[in-house]
């Protein structure tokens, strides 16, 4: 009889995850089948934490009797007589112990399982573990359960370590993915910039001179044609080759008609210095900085560069633009920023309407059936400025305006939109000037998008 045992609680061991039932505390007391039952009462009594016994025939593994089962059995009437002083084998081959044998590699984890799994009567059995040296143990169950507790616990805090672990990745892609945004914003913004401050330079020039010398032309051409007159009133009878370049020019028509020629080219001109004023508007460039402007004349900037766009003909029909300008305040922003913001919510607009505007409810001339974009500006009690720009084109499905600011978001064909206006545009009114996009949109009737800025940013960036 071989009584080996150990007293080590599983609380104190220093387990991992991957712990295997070898680990445990484990109980390797033997005893012989030919020994009489009342020997096994002894090591009972012995060790009163023993959890069972292991049986074996010559040294060799027969199987194991657990204290519980024994105990069961011996309280039984005439069990004790019965048992006690005949050789073990006739008690083992009644009561014929059913076990659950693992090897000792086996995981805690998974051996609890197992255990769990046993039927109700057999729950509370010890395990029965054979290690890779050919020894047999004993793990009480409720050590296992220790264990096992003790790596769910070490589980819990690994997943939290884990789970904090993403969450600084993520934060991390978060960020870069914003730097990436804002550094393809200031390039996207340097480069129109760039490129409309150069043609308005361009354009600017030669307007100029025409601009400064039709002043002149029309003076001049009054002067002259007071002169022609003034020769018709004192001379009404010149020679006949006057008389004749008179009637081949047609002197009166000309007359009547060379001040409205050269007002109409006037106008023209009037028209591109505005235009080259507009451009230069929008492009900023020489103010980085914030400024206090009239928000409304940027809006007119940005249509005036939409122009052609609003042009286009959508089923036979233009787009008509409804401006609902409000008594608005001048605003504390970057100008040449909110245009930028401007320029994509209403090219976006103009896409929604000469991509998708419904043909059939075109059939009716009843003036909303026409591909409409309304820009209303107002004051609000708490001295924020809103702008809304609306369209009734397409609208946006619900479960893509989840997406309507992420980066590189679009459902427009590849090269024809870089899904970014939306996210510059929420940077910049969001993080730059600390104020609001919000789209409304009902699918199949229209879109709105509202930006909110204060009059006077306390914390501009
Ligand atoms: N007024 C609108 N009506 C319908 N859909 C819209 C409207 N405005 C934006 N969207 C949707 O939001 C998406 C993202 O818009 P965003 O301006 O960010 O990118 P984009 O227009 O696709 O590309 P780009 O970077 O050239 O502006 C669009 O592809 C479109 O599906
Ligand atoms: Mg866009």
């Amino acid at each position: 009889m071989l009584a080996m045992h150990s007293t080590t609680n599983a609380n104190n061991l220093n387990l991992q995850l991957e712990s295997s039932l070898q680990e445990l505390p484990m109980w390797e007391v033997q005893i012989e089948l030919q020994c009489p039952g009342g020997e096994l009462i002894k090591l009972f009594e012995q060790e009163p934490l023993l959890p069972g016994i292991i049986v074996t025939r010559n040294q060799c593994f027969v199987g194991m009797i657990s204290r519980q089962k024994f105990f069961e059995h011996m309280s039984r009437p005439y069990s004790f007589g019965l048992f006690s002083r005949r050789p073990l084998k006739s008690l083992y081959n009644f009561l014929k112990p059913d076990f659950l044998m693992l090897p000792g590699e086996f995981p805690i984890v998974e051996a609890t399982k197992k255990a769990l799994q046993r039927s109700f009567n057999l729950v509370y059995e010890p395990i029965l573990v054979a290690t890779s040296s050919g020894k047999y143990g004993l793990v009480d169950f409720h050590q296992l359960l220790l264990a096992y507790s003790q790596i769910y616990a070490l589980t819990l805090t690994k997943l939290q370590l884990v789970e904090e672990q993403s969450k600084i990745a993520k934060a991390g892609f978060r960020d870069l993915q914003h730097n990436y945004t804002r550094l393809l914003q200031n390039e996207k913004m340097a480069a129109l910039g760039q490129l409309v401050a150069g043609i308005a330079h361009e354009i600017n020039n030669p307007v100029n001179f025409i601009a400064g010398n039709i002043v002149h032309s029309i003076d001049y051409t009054e002067s002259l044609l007071e002169l022609i007159s003034l020769y018709q009133q004192h001379y009404p009878k010149p020679v006949q080759e006057i008389q004749a370049k008179i009637s081949e020019i047609d002197l009166n028509y000309v007359t009547a008609d060379f001040p409205n020629l050269l007002a109409s080219m006037k106008y023209g001109c009037d028209r591109i210095e505005e235009i080259v004023k507009s451009l230069r508007n929008f492009s900023r460039l020489d103010e980085a900085d914030k400024k206090i402007v009239d928000i409304h004349e940027g809006m007119d900037s940005t249509l005036l560069i939409l122009r052609s766009r609003f042009k286009e003909e959508i089923n036979g029909k233009r787009i008509t633009l409804v401006k609902e300008y409000g008594n608005i305040p001048l605003i504390e922003c970057y100008p040449g920023l909110l245009n930028q913001v401007f320029m994509n919510i209403v090219a976006n607009a103009i896409d929604a309407l000469v991509e998708n505007f419904p043909s059939s409810s075109l059939k009716c001339n009843l003036p909303q059936n026409n591909p409409t974009i309304c820009i209303r500006t107002e004051l609000t009690n708490d001295q924020y400025v809103k702008i809304c720009i609306a369209d009734n084109g397409i609208g946006i499905a619900e479960d893509i305006q989840k997406h309507l600011f992420d980066p590189f978001f679009t459902t427009k064909p590849v090269g024809k939109g870089t899904g970014l206006g939306l996210s510059i545009s929420y940077q910049i009114v969001v993080e730059k000037h600390r104020g609001q996009l919000n789209c409304l949109s009902t699918l199949g009737k229209g879109t709105e998008f509202i930006i909110t800025i204060p009059v006077t940013a306390p914390n501009f960036q």
